[in-house]
């Protein structure tokens, strides 16, 4: 129970069906946490081959998991047969918590909270998984503001331990307490923020990795050397550019540029070489090469 709600004397909410539209990368890594945590997760995407990839994603990521005896045979087998999949949105109507992680397009994302206000009950919580789009604008797109909230997880979601809950000045409190509570049953450790482009981690993270890939594209160091100094002199877990590949190069421009936009910091103006390449479909791991080559999604770097 959080805080406020034992002020209120109000115990948190359960939630037992959720919902996952996306299941991209992240979606998919959503997914996984809340059916390894015990809930019944329902997926949903635009088409069959979207739905196979997404469920392809979960398999993988739990293979690995079995192979690091993280996970049984048994266990793998419960959480995959706790994930349903489906193409229609409608098929959500049960659930009373349903996340959004599509492509970061306002219009899209607006699109979508549309079709679920009409398909969902008036106590569902509805979140998006945005890095950087306004929770308040796409709020407005639903019958009920008061109940959409951003929660912003962490690649790899299964891995990370931060989500960033994001309200508007309409998110009702109650509402909060219960994401905070739900998040608290996951094993993630959730913060609370206002709704800025970028919130707090991207904020801070976005212009160190934009500063990095500039001073690769100045040639002023190797990108190994790059990404050595900050794991081996600071302790990151990762180099900038190595993390840039992880993220995506296509969902680092769109940040980087939301966010500048926004604020006007030129921190935040993203370095050429990023559209570059992302114009030549160097994306990171996802297509196999970005400032690093992969042999296959989330191998070993093969240079
Ligand atoms: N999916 C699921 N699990 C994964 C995974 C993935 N894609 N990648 C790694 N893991 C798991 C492994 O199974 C392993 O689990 P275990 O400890 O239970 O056995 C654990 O993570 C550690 O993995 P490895 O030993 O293979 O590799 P590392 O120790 O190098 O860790 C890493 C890999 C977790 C990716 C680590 O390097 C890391 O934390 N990097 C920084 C990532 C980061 O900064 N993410 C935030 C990006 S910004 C963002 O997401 C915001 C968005 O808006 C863009």
């Amino acid at each position: 129970m959080t805080a406020s709600s034992e002020q209120a004397g109000r115990s948190p909410r359960t939630f037992r069906t959720i919902g996952v539209v996306g299941l991209g990368t992240m979606g998919a890594g959503i997914a996984e946490v809340f059916a390894r945590h015990g809930y019944s997760v329902i997926g949903a995407e635009v088409d069959d081959d979207a739905v196979e990839r997404g469920h392809q994603h979960l398999t993988h990521s739990t293979d690995r998991a079995v192979r690091r005896q993280k996970l049984s045979e048994e266990e793998q087998a419960e959480l995959l047969g706790r994930v349903s999949f489906t193409t229609s949105l409608k098929d959500l109507h049960e659930a009373d918590f349903v996340i959004e992680a599509v492509v970061e397009s306002m219009a899209v994302k607006k699109a979508i909270f549309q079709q679920l206000d009409e398909v969902v009950s008036r106590e569902t919580v509805l979140a998006t998984n945005t890095s950087s789009l306004s929770v308040t604008e796409l709020s407005s797109a639903t019958s009920a503001p008061g109940r959409v909230v951003g929660v912003h997880f962490f690649n790899p979601a299964p891995v990370q331990k931060l989500v960033e809950v994001v309200r508007t000045v309409v998110t009702e409190p109650d509402v909060l307490d219960d994401i905070r509570a739900l998040l608290d049953t996951l094993g993630k450790s959730p913060v609370v923020c206002g709704d800025k482009a970028g919130f707090i981690a991207n904020t801070l993270l976005f212009g160190y990795l934009n500063h990095a890939a500039s001073m690769y594209e100045a040639h002023f160091a190797t990108r190994e050397d790059i990404d050595a100094a900050m794991r081996f002199g600071c302790g990151y877990p990762m180099g900038p550019l190595a993390l840039l590949d992880l993220i995506g190069l296509d969902t680092a421009y769109e940040i980087l540029e939301t966010m500048y936009r926004q604020g006007r910091d030129r921190l935040h103006a993203p370095t050429p070489i990023l559209k570059q390449m992302v114009t030549a479909g160097m994306l990171g791991r996802k297509t196999g090469r970005g400032f690093y080559t992969y042999e296959a999604a989330d191998s070993p770097v093969v240079v």
